[in-house]
């Protein structure tokens, strides 16, 4: 079974707008996302889009001058170029483990692209990135919360208990049996082989500790990205009326 973190996982997916739920799925909620990238972009930066997918994020960097974007799945790259018309972008198919840009960035974007395997393969693609931009470039990138996925988890056993009034032993038994399938250890890296596409999700503690250690990348933001439920759970609206919604991380650094 292909897993996130190998290319066959995105070379096979049929329709991407269906099967995977992407920030840029509702402008609205993409807008702050967009403005937080802009405001490092200008007729003279050189930008990488790192995990570009099917492309949505390239027409808001139309003024840049030069946009790399990169992707691993042949795929993904296929449906990008079919919607870009942008004489300023360039594909490249590659890995961000062993990327070799023609030149080195002034802002590397990562929008829900940095999928590890394991805390080796973490450190792998982050080196692989940082080699890639230029002393003082920016790096931006979006990733998962464990915090918003437990906050999740407990509002939907809450609502399991009181909305559809489930005994709570049956509440916790279908809340476990989700964790079990969504988030298959408290690592979050995947192990070995499974029928669902696990993905890391990082506590904002630990993922400042650890992209610290990687000594390459100063002034480390870590914000909490507000995405409105319906933009993760669309079947859903229904029930979910929680404030805050839930959320990922929005990374911003700077290469040192
Ligand atoms: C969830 S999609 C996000 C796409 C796009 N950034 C968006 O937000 O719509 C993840 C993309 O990252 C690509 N990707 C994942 N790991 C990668 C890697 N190590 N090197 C290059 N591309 C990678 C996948 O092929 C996929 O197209």
């Amino acid at each position: 079974m292909a897993t996130p973190h190998d290319e066959h996982f995105w070379n096979s997916l049929g329709n991407y707008d269906e099967e995977i739920i992407s920030i840029f799925k509702e402008a609205e909620a993409a807008r702050p996302l967009i403005e937080r990238i802009l405001r490092h972009v200008g007729p003279d930066t050189v930008v990488a889009d790192l995990g570009c997918g099917p492309g949505k994020l390239l027409p808001y960097l139309k003024d840049a001058k030069k946009v790399y974007a990169v992707d691993k799945s042949a795929n993904m790259l296929a449906k990008a170029r079919n919607v870009c018309g942008q004489a300023n972008v360039e594909f490249i198919e590659a890995s961000f483990a062993d990327l070799a840009l023609p030149e080195l960035v002034d802002l590397a974007v990562a929008v829900s692209s940095v999928l590890p395997a394991s805390l080796t393969d973490f450190n792998r693609l982050m080196a692989g990135i940082v080699a890639q931009m230029k002393l003082g470039a920016t790096l931006v990138m979006l990733l998962p919360s464990f915090e918003s996925q437990l906050y999740y988890s407990n509002l939907r056993l809450a609502w399991l208990i009181e909305g559809e009034r489930k005994e709570e032993s049956e509440a916790y038994r279908q809340i476990t049996a989700m964790h079990a399938k969504y988030m298959n250890n408290l690592f979050g890296y995947i192990q070995g082989k499974t029928d669902f596409p696990i993905q890391k999700f990082w506590i904002a503690d630990e993922l400042s500790e650890r992209i610290g250690s990687l000594n390459a990348l100063s002034d480390t933001r870590i914000d909490r990205f507000e995405k409105p439920w319906s933009a993760f759970f669309p079947n859903e609206q229904k029930w979910i009326r929680a404030k805050p919604p839930c959320w990922m991380w929005l990374v911003t650094a700077k290469r040192q």
